[in-house]
């Protein structure tokens, strides 16, 4: 079954919850390499990229065992292996991130070099500069890069910008480096704290965590722990906006507000009003009221890119012309070609796009182009006159687990083909 069937569903009802975070459990998953003994992690989404994961760590010889849909036991008894092989990375680019725990704890690494994806070269050359300032050297052959140190030692590392996984695979190299390092610029987002909270727990000494300095006292020695992921802010996003255009009375639980403020903030300057219990949450927007916007993607606590293909179907149903200019990435508009041919207005002027609202949104086959954009298009056809077929729905199992069942439970007519 590779496709997802759905036809307009009018207003949703009931109760939508937030599995954890995938870009949060990636990098702790691979943290888990860091130091030897057993560690228990839950809420982990069920996910294909969380499987790749675990099958790279079986691969360096860690021994994972599921403990329920959402936890794993990881048994670390010693690095058989320091090589991340083609065939895992190809099919998860974030496998890369293993690269600094190998590193901190068998000062060697050899991971294929990660292909570029449909949104951009995804380029890694932050990280590898990063490693060279901590003692590492660099070797690129075969299509494989090699990291290897005698000895890691702290250093001041300056990002030219706050990108994520550069962020994650230097503080995992620096945790058991010598003496302190600075990591200047780095990423803010909400998957760097928890990870910084997790290597914490295992006794690194990570101090500045929610800022952009970040600092690490190499330690000797860490030793495993438990952890709880934390929600995935892009999947309650998403949701949100679901709310949002069903005219929906969506309740959505594990919402943490200030994991959203860039996303909330421009919705609230369009007029939704969002009610907060604790992490749950209820969102009241009359979308004939709603006022266009001008939105900029941007680093944490900016505008996430992960929201931006699904905020332009909200948008295309707010009465009014809107901006949204994407500046993470160089390619990720594809969505919008798609978006086009189910009716909506977006014009794109290099990475600005011009959006003239309201539409109406008429089914269509469409196909997804990476996971975000695919979300955007379900997004589009729960709204759409008759039926809308989304092809290539792997890119969306990518990142959204149950996707289509968790829907049909709040009333969506949608189904797996
Ligand atoms: C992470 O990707 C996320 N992926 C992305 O989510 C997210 O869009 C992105 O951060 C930005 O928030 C995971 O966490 C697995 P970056 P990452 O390094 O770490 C450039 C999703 O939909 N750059 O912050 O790869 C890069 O080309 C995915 O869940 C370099 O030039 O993002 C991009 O333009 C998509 N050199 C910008 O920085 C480098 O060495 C941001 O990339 C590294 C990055």
């Amino acid at each position: 079954m590779n496709k997802i069937v759905i036809n307009g569903s009018g207003k949703l009802n009931g109760t939508l919850s937030v599995n954890g975070a995938k870009n949060s459990a990636l990098p702790i998953l691979a943290a888990t390499l860091i130091a030897e003994g057993e560690y228990s992690i839950d809420n982990i989404p069920d996910l294909k990229d969380i499987r790749t994961m675990i099958k790279l760590l079986e691969t360096f010889g860690l021994k994972a065992e599921k403990t329920d849909d959402h936890s794993y036991k990881i048994t670390n008894s010693g690095v058989k292996d320091i090589e991340a092989p083609y065939e895992l990375v190809k099919e998860m680019r974030a496998s890369f991130v293993v690269m600094g725990s190998l590193l901190a704890h068998v000062k060697k690494a050899r991971v294929s070099l990660p292909g570029g994806c449909a949104i951009g070269t995804r380029p890694i050359d932050f990280h590898l500069q990063g490693f060279e300032k901590l003692g590492a050297k660099i070797v690129l052959d075969h299509g494989f890069v090699t990291a290897e140190a005698v000895e890691l030692v702290g250093a001041r590392v300056k990002l030219p910008f706050p990108s994520v996984g550069a962020t994650q695979n230097i503080l995992m190299a620096a945790v058991k480096a010598k003496g302190e390092t600075t990591i200047l610029n780095a990423a803010r987002e909400p998957e760097i704290d928890d990870l910084s909270s997790f290597l914490n727990k295992m006794g690194a000494n990570i101090s500045g965590i929610g800022t952009d300095e970040l600092k690490i006292q190499g330690v000797e020695k860490l030793i495993p722990c438990k952890h709880s992921i934390i929600p995935d802010r892009i999947e309650a996003g998403t949701f949100i906006i679901a709310s949002i255009i069903n005219d929906g009375d969506l309740e959505i639980q594990g919402v943490i507000k200030e994991h959203l403020k860039g996303f909330i903030k421009k919705l609230e300057k369009m007029g939704v009003e969002f009610e907060f219990n604790n992490d749950r949450l209820k969102i009241k927007a009359d979308l004939e009221k709603l006022k266009p916007v001008k939105i900029s993607t941007e680093p944490y606590p900016g505008f996430p890119t992960d929201l931006q293909a699904q905020t332009m179907v909200l948008l295309s149903l707010t009465n009014g012309k809107s901006e949204l200019k994407e500046t993470i990435f160089e390619n990720r508009f594809m969505h919008v070609l798609e978006l086009n041919r189910m009716g909506a207005k977006i014009k794109l002027e290099g990475n600005k796009a011009s959006i003239n609202g309201p539409v109406d949104f008429i089914g269509a086959e469409v196909s997804a182009t990476d996971l975000r954009a695919g979300a955007a298009l379900v997004l589009a056809g729960l709204v759409a006159d008759n039926t809308t077929i989304v092809n290539e729905i792997q890119h969306i199992e990518r990142g959204y687990e149950d996707l289509v069942e968790r829907l049909q439970s709040v009333g969506a007519k949608i189904s797996k083909q």
